[in-house]
């Protein structure tokens, strides 16, 4: 204590570095596997949270299918936030990998997100761990994530969580539509509406690529 220092200025100091150095109150958060009913307010929250323009990879883009082939395949590993008036505001959606040749057991977060109002307030740390214990038991040695390189908010929390070095992974597109265009004429040429030359329709199903 500085005798010389007035009562009056020390107290104004005190109370701006409590004000300063005050905790933010923490809600209380619940974590809770994902159920049925959540589906759609997790699609919604994901809609504000990965929006097309600023993540516009079709191999990350976020859709209705990510949640509801996630909760179909990997229910286990749906995992949702939810404050004390039990208001979505957080979810983390995974998957486990098993390589051929491998040994090992990878698990992989693919999704995580959490209501903005509801930002730096521990709620993805939580999701985090809760996804991390799960993996864990189920024998996991190694866990991934991925993120656009922009997003430094991201990238600074799964730092946070132990993750690194971030490796630079180039994604590049090649547009067939002239090619779709030429095959359309080949096929129009040969008397044929449907493009495999034979006169007999086939039905293509497409496997989503969900990496
Ligand atoms: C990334 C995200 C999930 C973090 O959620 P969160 O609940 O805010 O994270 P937490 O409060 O648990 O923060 C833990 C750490 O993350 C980092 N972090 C979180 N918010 C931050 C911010 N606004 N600025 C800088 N770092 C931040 C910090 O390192 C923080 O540590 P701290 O507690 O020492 O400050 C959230 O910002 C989000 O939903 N972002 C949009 C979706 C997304 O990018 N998902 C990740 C890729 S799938």
């Amino acid at each position: 204590m500085d005798p010389e220092e007035p009562q009056s200025t020390k107290r104004t100091v005190n109370k701006a570095k409590e004000s300063i150095t005050e905790p933010q109150k923490k809600p209380a958060i619940r974590l809770r596997q994902m159920e049925i009913d959540d589906l759609a307010q997790v699609y919604h929250l994901g809609e504000n949270l990965f929006k097309a323009d600023e993540t516009p990879t079709m191999y990350r883009t976020w859709d209705p299918f990510e949640v509801t082939t996630l909760f179909n395949s990997d229910t286990e590993f749906c995992l949702v936030a939810e404050d004390e008036e039990e208001n979505l505001v957080g979810f983390a959606l995974g998957t486990t990998i098993i390589k051929e040749h491998s040994a090992w057991k990878y698990g992989y977060l693919i999704w995580l997100g959490v209501e903005p109002s509801y930002q730096s307030r521990g709620v993805a740390d939580k999701l985090f761990n809760r996804f991390k214990d799960l993996m864990l038991k189920e024998g996991v040695r190694m866990l991934m994530v991925d993120t656009p390189a922009e997003n430094k908010r991201g990238l600074r929390f799964f730092e946070k969580m132990g993750f690194g070095p971030p490796r630079p992974h180039v994604y590049l597109t090649l547009n067939l539509a002239a090619d779709q265009q030429k095959l359309k004429m080949k096929s129009q040429s040969n008397g044929n509406g449907n493009g495999n030359g034979n006169g007999h329709s086939h039905l293509v199903v497409l496997k989503k690529d969900s990496a």
